[in-house]
């Protein structure tokens, strides 16, 4: 969400940039990721430049992160490379998911062609991805999707990949809706994100039953979730997940970085030992740097998720990371 307001001096943007890129190669990972959420937040052109240099790195977690704070950020400059992510058969398909899902966030009809071409994609969540931010763009762009945005619905500032359900639904109707697998998945997320809007734990323990799904895309999604409440309940769910070698990726490193959103003393050794853990996937050991860097970070009592100081940008920092 682009809150910076002061203008950046091209030095200090360089400054940024050379971090997140890692140009002196002796910059950790999770000070990278805060170079990153800073630049987010500069509401800015050279920072979407800055931010797409990074494609070239070899960290998927890094890359997929790039495309979430692209598509966060809003500005159509971004859409050419995010399109060009997507089409790179060569790329992670984490990444390519989040390419996807960014052009969903920008919302501009001239991406529908290119989504459209990857609802065939062979992988299963870039599939899906485009099935959704297809969906978003279209509801966006209806008088429905004019008037919802009018409204203010909610207290996260995300750009999300669907919007809540309208009427105040009970949870249990919800719950219904998004284990509903014969239904779209752009109309399960409205639900998800419906029940995060309500929050208590009927709607926290409906959420975490869709931890059964078969969708790596929707469980990521509803871990993505857990990580804004950043609620010390879904600890429980969330370790489980983290645990499970059999999980996707995704879905383990969203968990990941939710734990160290919620930062309660109990996910600590979970943290530490996946990120320690030679057997672990890559992702998952990086997701759990990033989690302990997030973990230290809530217990600091410091102001921002972010590098660069004093730089007043109001980050939300339990919904920082992707
Ligand atoms: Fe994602
Ligand atoms: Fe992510």
């Amino acid at each position: 969400m682009p809150v910076e307001t002061e203008p950046v001096s091209d030095a200090e943007l360089q400054k940024l940039e050379s971090v997140l890129l890692n140009q002196a190669g002796d910059v950790s990972l999770h000070r990278r990721f805060r170079a990153l959420f800073t630049l987010r937040n500069i509401d800015d052109d050279r920072a979407v430049q800055a931010i797409s240099k990074g494609f070239k790195d070899e960290s998927a977690l890094l890359k997929h992160e790039l495309a979430y704070c692209l598509g966060q950020m809003k500005r159509t400059s971004a859409l050419p490379m995010l399109s060009d992510v997507l089409r790179n058969m060569h790329e992670d398909p984490m990444v390519r998911h989040e390419a996807a899902e960014a052009l969903g966030a920008i919302s501009s009809p001239s991406s529908l062609p290119v989504l459209r071409q990857y609802t065939s994609d062979p992988d299963r969540a870039v599939r899906e991805t485009c099935e959704i931010a297809l969906a978003k763009i279209e509801f966006d762009n209806s008088p429905e999707g004019q008037a919802f945005r009018e409204k203010e619905h909610s207290e996260f500032t995300s750009i999300d990949p669907a919007p809540p359900s309208e009427q105040r639904e009970e949870v249990a109707t919800l719950r219904v809706k998004l284990l509903d697998t014969k239904q779209p998945l752009f109309m399960r997320y409205r639900a998800m994100f419906a029940l995060r809007d309500i929050g208590t734990p009927a709607a926290l323990d409906a959420l975490a039953d869709g931890f059964g799904d078969t969708s790596d895309l929707f469980k990521h999604e509803i871990a993505f979730v857990f990580g804004q409440l950043s609620d010390p309940y879904t600890v429980p769910a969330l370790l489980k997940v983290l645990q499970k070698d059999t999980e996707a990726d995704m879905v383990r490193h969203e968990a990941a970085e939710a734990l160290g959103g919620i930062a309660t003393d109990d996910v600590l050794p979970h943290l530490r030992e996946w990120n320690a853990r030679p057997d672990a996937p890559r992702v998952v050991r990086e997701s759990c740097e990033i989690a302990l860097d997030m973990w230290e970070y809530e217990r600091s009592g410091e102001l921002e998720y972010a590098d660069g100081g004093e730089r007043e940008t109001g980050v939300v920092p339990a919904a920082a990371a992707a």
